[in-house]
């Protein structure tokens, strides 16, 4: 059987990353992925019902790739990225970034940055140091995007939507490998 293109895509993170590739190589091979109109990662892409889902694809010591659905009304928190580096590509629809300053000595809400579209084919890149963000889909469309993280993000810190606070949350998967895990161990980010 003939590799597929993500089989390629996975092969050339392993080298880049061992490698520990600028972002802007990292960003070029997503781009080329994002844009190449393969359909390979559509057996990832499953919604969740009340929450974006995030599907795991494969995950090493050096990177996690995850395939994330956004049906509307479904956005992320506040979140920052754990002190790692974080690409995104759009696959399906258009999604909204929004960069936030949080201010942590202090009860201030966070002060809203700008805010970016992205639609297939796009490619975004941040570290805590350009910010917090929020990502969400734009318009009656879900969204489907696809999320490198260098290295993987086991738990990251997010403002409480209700109480304003911040607080440290676990990330988990929605399904790994395309099949959909026990009830509860899904996405992470639930209020
Ligand atoms: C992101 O920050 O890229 C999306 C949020 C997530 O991984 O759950």
């Amino acid at each position: 059987m003939n590799p597929d293109p993500l089989d390629f895509l996975l092969a050339d993170l392993d080298r880049l990353l061992a490698e520990d590739a600028k972002g802007a190589r990292v960003a070029r091979l997503l781009a080329e992925y994002t844009q190449s109109g393969s359909s390979d990662w559509k057996r990832f892409a499953l919604f969740e019902a009340n929450y974006y889902a995030r599907n795991l694809i494969r995950r090493t010591e050096l990177y996690e790739l995850i395939v994330l659905c956004w049906s509307k009304g479904q956005r992320s928190p506040i979140h920052e990225h754990a002190g790692q580096r974080c690409w995104m590509g759009v696959l399906e629809g258009t999604v909204r970034e929004t960069i936030y300053r949080v201010r942590e000595d202090s009860l201030q809400p966070p002060a809203v940055g700008p805010s970016r579209e992205f639609c297939a084919g796009g490619v975004a890149y941040i570290v805590d140091e350009m910010g917090w963000h929020r990502i969400e889909p734009v318009g009656e469309r879900p969204a489907v995007t696809l999320h490198l993280y260098s290295r993987s993000i086991p738990e990251c810190r997010v403002i409480d939507e209700v109480s304003g606070t911040v607080l440290s949350k676990r990330m988990s998967y929605h399904s790994v490998g395309g099949k959909v895990l026990a009830q509860g161990v899904g996405s992470p980010q639930r209020e």
